[in-house]
């Protein structure tokens, strides 16, 4: 099964960002980590990063027409994004929202998500780890 990994803006500069926050691996290494997981769990897997929305809206259209699930960091899309809410609903395929931080320890603003409503289920405050849980997750999710 092919799952896309979509990560939205600034995730690009984990590593150095904030590592009290988001940890200290960087995206690269969050990608290797998913292309082991994804050999384990016999995952084709497709890693990206974007900080522009509607490159987010275009691969998340084209995941609903070549993937089998999605797993996402809408990164502060999340919290502001109808149009990633929008692209989701319509690509109809099993998706994971993850968010390395616990969003609701933070701030107020990160408190709501566009995103959950259309999503399958949440990850979020595990770090890099939440990645792998999505993956396991998924896997489950489209082959029960
Ligand atoms: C994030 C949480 C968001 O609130 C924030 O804007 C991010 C990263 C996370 O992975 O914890 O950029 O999605």
């Amino acid at each position: 099964a092919s799952i896309y990994i979509l990560n939205g803006p600034n995730l690009n500069l984990l590593g150095t960002r904030e590592p009290d926050e988001y940890g200290s691996l960087t995206l690269s290494g969050i990608e290797m980590m998913c292309r082991e997981v994804g050999e384990d769990l016999d995952l084709d897997i497709e890693f990206r990063q974007t900080n522009v929305e509607g490159i987010l809206v275009d691969w998340i259209q084209e995941a609903g027409d070549l993937a089998q699930g999605l797993v996402i960091n809408p990164a502060a899309y999340t919290h502001t994004s109808i149009a990633i809410h929008d692209a989701i609903r319509a690509a109809d395929i099993p998706t994971v929202e993850v968010h390395l931080s616990n969003v609701f320890a933070r701030e107020a603003f990160r408190h709501h998500s566009y995103v959950s409503p259309v999503a399958r289920g949440v990850i979020c405050g595990f770090g890099a780890t939440g990645y792998r849980l999505a993956l396991e997750a998924i896997s489950t999710v489209i082959r029960p």
